[in-house]
């Protein structure tokens, strides 16, 4: 029996026999393609080659891909074959075989490879696709009842809403009649699951246009997919994805650390089911540098991990255990994927971190689901709104299922209904959310067809003349959009900010406002609410010198900053992100810790010593691998050509960098820390300035301390002795006015002993007071007690315009029934006082209604009852 990485292997061989070149998969974090949030098909890093943005270097390709969707995240583990995390077996030809090649190829490679039988096999075509249909009939010899003809809804494949898409075919295999509707006539294509889709081969001839039109791409290409998982299912004949051999051994795990057997119990095996799918899309997600967070891709797959956890805890796994799972799925996939060794640790330690954090929230959970629990109990209310099971799921990651199972030992029952309101209410908000427009949808309405790749010139000049190439126009963003052969104007990218300055056309100026890279084109936008020329023109680009040059000093200096803190901190510093502009750099990098005030000093002088060094930047263009070589660092995820640019800084620094760059260290001028923090677990953030504003900056903490010597009189030298010596007054000071509120607070208490009350038989005092302390409050109102002996004691105060109660009660009344928690929580209502506590003694505060202070308590005699 063939395992599922002995068809993988199988794959790719029969492709590279067939002269196709085998690429990496490309990350999970798609590369400058804001369309999608995660790579989900094959065929994505290939776009910009289909629209004819991007040369391409191989015309066939074939590829095992990393997948990630999550569109059906409900579905997961009840069906047979829905996951999150998904490989992807692919092949494509960009211009170059077409319909007869691949049908045949695919025919041969599931019949001949897989030895899958003919008759189990059905395809699906478009109704209008008859050069397909004919093809599968008359040369690969299928017969007419096992060729289904469809329409768009399965038959037309596009990659989003735009761009690329074709008509496609569809090879089903026929798991048997009794897993069908029972009629012996059914087909491929149909509802229930008897058929099972193994690999899609899509035409994609079409660029799908935003209003619907479809226009032909420069070339047809060919884009198959096969669902590795789908395809092992049906050649180790299992009933479910699960039950392959990758997946049989982290439910092996599950089973192990929950006690529980799979197989047992349909509920339990969902659970399994989840668990196992959710913790590879977790490894994968994170060996691709996506961390747990509350936005875009971040927010999936934290969605992802917290419902692995919950999963477990309906397992009755008590617990951490998600990182128990780890070491299976990365030795499963590291032959594949050798990023997954790579970012071992930092899988291990994000999962750990965020399965604690998300531990402790889930208990603030039950906290409140307890909560409204009890409040149904007392109002009698049996059905808990989908509005309070729809907030435990989103804030608190309450799956509905823990909700409704803990509602029912409560005999409640949840209202479905409102939750599937309120779940559509946030997924619209959701996809709102992701519908930003980005200048890749400008750039697509340009007439890019045939036009040569921008050359940038902008390394050696400032000021360039250029032949426009290409135009677009957008009246509602009121942006003018342009390509050029040629332009000093660098695009941003490689976290350098691109370069703003003017286009001069007929002697006009208008102002850059953008210049952004898609695909091998530089897209240039102004400003403005009509189209300024045409294609053709003449004109002048020039940048912004000043800005140009500071801007490089911050990506130079950046780069003596990365291997300072490697050589400071160590080799696991490795780039996260950065930004570079004028003002600023800033560094994310891996570590685990706050970085400490020494170290920060070691770092900012190693970095100004090799500015002094003053030694050469330079930068050569070599073949990938040769780069690799010579030891340059690459930056994780991100997607490299063939031929590359190296950035040296002396003997010091090798990087691979487009950016531009001062000449030598020198002119970088100096370089100065200016903050760091934590923007994840564990990722830290550098703030840097250099140059210029590194000089402005210490210019600006001068004048601080010039300030301070004027403002106290002393020198430079003796400011921290003044400060240290006023902070001692301060405390003394501090101590004293303690001192005298609370011999305030006591002369006050001696006074209230006058104004003792009668009910029940019982003494009381209610007294509203001015003691601007609640912990003051609180001792007059047990010093108050001890003087009456049996009695109950309410004071209340206004302190920062909020009204505050305190209550203590005697023992002896405690055990007759007098709670003080309970007179609290009754008078606070009247003034929105909150808070509550024993029966013997009791406080709340914030409370805004000040002027309801007497009439709240005045209430209290009415409720001393025995
Ligand atoms: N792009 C197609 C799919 O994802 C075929 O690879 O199904």
């Amino acid at each position: 029996m063939l395992t599922a990485s002995e068809i993988k292997d199988k794959f790719i061989k029969y492709f590279v026999d067939k002269d196709h070149k085998h690429l990496p998969s490309s990350s999970l974090v798609p590369h400058n393609d804001p369309s999608v949030l995660l790579t989900t098909a094959g065929m994505l890093q290939f776009k910009p080659i289909m629209f004819g943005l991007e040369a391409a270097e191989y015309k066939r390709v074939t590829t095992y891909q990393k997948c990630c969707r999550t569109t059906d995240l409900d579905n997961v583990g009840k069906t047979p074959r829905h996951h999150t995390f998904f490989e992807m077996l692919g092949n494509f030809s960009f211009g170059d075989y077409y319909k007869r090649e691949i049908i045949s190829w695919a025919w041969d490679f599931l019949t001949k490879e897989l030895n899958i039988p003919t008759e189990k096999l059905s395809v699906t075509v478009h109704h209008k696709d008859q050069e397909a249909y004919d093809i599968w009939h008359e040369e690969m010899g299928i017969p007419k009842a096992r060729i289904v003809k469809l329409d768009d809804k399965d038959n037309f494949w596009a990659a989003g809403e735009t761009g690329p898409c074709g008509y496609c075919s569809e090879i089903y295999y026929d798991t048997g009649l009794e897993n069908g509707d029972g009629s012996p006539d059914e087909k491929a294509g149909s509802e229930s699951n008897r058929f099972l889709e193994v690999w899609n081969l899509v035409f994609m001839e079409f660029n799908k246009q935003e209003d619907g039109r479809l226009i032909p791409l420069p070339a047809k290409n060919i884009d198959t997919g096969m669902g590795l998982e789908r395809i092992t299912s049906v050649l180790q004949n299992v009933a479910n994805n699960y039950e392959i051999d990758s997946f049989k051994q982290i439910i092996t795990k599950i089973e192990e650390i929950s006690g529980k057997k799979y197989g047992e119990n349909t509920n339990n095996d969902l659970y399994f089911k989840i668990i196992a799918d959710h913790i590879r899309a977790t490894t994968y997600l994170i060996a691709d540098g996506v961390k747990p967070g509350n936005m875009s891709r971040e927010y999936v797959l934290r969605r992802i991990m917290r419902r692995a956890v919950r999963y477990g805890r309906l397992l009755e796994i008590n617990g951490t255990f998600l990182h128990d799972l780890l070491p299976i799925v990365i030795d499963l996939g590291k032959d594949y994927y050798p990023e997954l060794l790579e970012k071992k640790e930092q899988i291990l330690k994000t999962v750990t971190q965020e399965e604690e954090l998300f531990n402790r929230t889930l208990n603030n959970g039950l906290k409140i689901l307890n909560k409204i629990i009890d409040t149904h109990k007392t109002s009698k209310e049996d059905k808990i709104s989908g509005k309070d099971a729809f907030e435990l799921y989103d804030t608190y990651g309450f799956p509905l299922e823990l909700t409704v199972e803990i509602a029912e030992e409560n005999n409640l029952h949840v209202d479905h209904e409102q939750y599937q309101i309120e779940m559509k209410k946030q997924v619209n908000r959701a996809r709102e959310a992701h519908n930003s427009s980005s200048l890749n949808d400008v750039a697509m309405h340009m007439n890019l067809d045939n036009i040569p790749a921008t050359d940038f010139t902008g390394y050696d000049e400032y000021k360039t003349h250029a032949k426009v190439l290409a135009v677009s126009f957008s009246l509602d963003k009121k942006e003018f959009a342009f390509v050029v052969d040629k332009t000093c104007a660098y695009a941003e990218s490689g976290g350098q900010v691109s370069d703003k300055g003017e286009v001069t056309f007929n002697d006009k100026t208008f102002k850059l406002k953008n210049v952004q890279k898609v695909g091998d084109y530089f897209v240039h936008v102004i400003e403005s609410d009509k189209a300024i020329f045409d294609k053709d023109a003449q004109i002048i680009i020039s940048v912004e010198f000043s800005e140009r040059v500071n801007t490089a000093r911050h990506h130079s200096v950046t780069h003596l900053l990365h291997q300072a803190l490697k050589d400071i901190l160590g080799d696991h510093v490795k780039q996260a992100g950065s930004l570079v502009n004028e003002q600023i750099s800033r560094f994310d990098f891996a570590h685990p810790n706050a970085l400490t005030n020494d170290e920060i000093s070691k770092i900012e002088e190693l970095v100004n010593i090799k500015i002094l060094e003053n030694m050469p930047v330079t930068t050569n263009v070599m073949d990938i691998d040769q780069a690799k070589k010579s030891g340059a660092v690459a930056m994780f995820g991100e997607k490299y050509g063939s031929k590359v640019r190296v950035l040296t800084m002396g003997d010091f620094s090798k990087e691979f960098c487009g950016g531009t760059h001062v000449n030598r260290t020198g002119d970088i001028g100096s370089f100065r820390i200016i903050g760091e923090e934590a923007i994840a677990a564990g990722v830290r953030r550098l703030t840097s300035v250099a140059g210029l504003s590194a000089y402005r900056y210490m210019k600006e903490e001068e004048n601080i301390i010039n300030s301070l010597t004027t403002k106290f009189k002393v020198p430079a030298k003796d400011i921290l002795t003044r400060v240290e010596k006023m902070q001692l007054n301060i405390n003394d000071l501090e101590r004293d006015y303690s001192n005298l509120k609370t011999t305030v607070a006591l002369g006050q208490v001696k006074e209230l002993t006058k104004k003792v009350k009668e009910v029940n038989g019982i003494k009381f005092i209610s007294e509203k007071v001015d003691i601007q302390d609640m912990k003051a409050l609180k001792s007059a109102s047990e010093d108050l007690l001890n003087r009456l002996d049996s009695g109950v004691i309410v004071l209340g105060s206004i302190i920062d315009h909020k009204v505050n109660f305190v209550a203590s009660v005697s023992k002896d009344l405690v055990k007759k029934g007098i709670s003080a928690g309970n007179i609290i929580k009754s008078i606070g209502q009247t003034t929105g006082s909150k808070g509550g506590g024993k029966p013997d003694s009791a406080q709340a505060g914030g409370g805004t209604e000040v002027d309801k202070i007497e009439i709240a308590l005045a209430q209290v005699e009415s409720l001393i009852i025995v």
